[in-house]
């Protein structure tokens, strides 16, 4: 180096990084139910791997169906619908990996789940590179009452781009609150949490 050069500027520092978390979402309106279990489950195991979870009951914060009046992708560009969807979505913006728990309702997921994914429309664009996983508990023991469902977090999931599904645990049979402890999602759902 010459004397007379000028002191090197160093990079002009970044913001930091938002925080990038597991962020869990169950969705049965029963609390202490087979898919709320199960969802804490994989937040117990992905805590124990080091994560620091952010973990909802989306029950408690009523998120209302989208009317399709389309503000959000053209218009204003924004959600007239005051309630916690935001929130919510802001929330998984936020997070590498989304779990998405539900339980099985007439072949689908929940009404709570639904919505969510529906208002989702102002936002999935940005929802890009996320990891998902998802937790569905029923009644019946056939393992295909998890394939429509499975179809609906799916056809989400494509909808975010570059985003893959890292883990799916169902648990069959299942019928009274509690009674998926015990069974081997019990042990799978924690494994998974670990493997975040
Ligand atoms: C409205 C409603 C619809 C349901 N539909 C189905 C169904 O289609 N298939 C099934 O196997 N179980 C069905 N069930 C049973 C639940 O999926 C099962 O009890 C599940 O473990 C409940 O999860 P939770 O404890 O997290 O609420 C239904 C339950 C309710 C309340």
């Amino acid at each position: 180096m010459h004397s007379g050069s000028k002191p090197r500027l160093s990079p002009r520092r970044r913001a930091p990084e938002p925080p990038r978390l597991p962020t869990g979402a169950h969705s049965s309106p029963r609390r202490d139910g087979n898919s709320d279990l199960l969802c804490r489950r994989v937040a117990d195991g992905a805590r124990d791997a080091g994560h620091t979870v952010l973990f909802r009951r989306l029950a408690d914060t009523p998120v209302a169906p989208c009317t399709g009046c389309q503000a959000c992708a053209g218009g204003t560009g924004r959600c007239p619908i005051r309630d916690g969807a935001p929130e919510i979505l802001r929330e998984m913006l936020s997070a590498d990996t989304v779990i998405l728990g539900s339980p099985v309702y007439f072949y689908s997921v929940c009404a709570q789940l639904k919505a969510l994914i529906d208002r989702s429309t102002m936002v999935y664009p940005r929802l890009t590179g996320k990891r998902f996983g998802y937790v569905l508990t029923m009644a019946d023991e056939d393992p295909s009452g998890f394939d429509g469902p499975l179809t609906a977090l799916n056809g989400f999931r494509i909808c975010c781009e570059d985003s893959e599904t890292v883990g799916t645990v169902c648990a069959p049979g299942v019928f009274e609150a509690g009674a998926v402890r015990g069974t081997p999602a019990w042990d799978e759902a924690y494994a998974f949490g670990r493997s975040l």
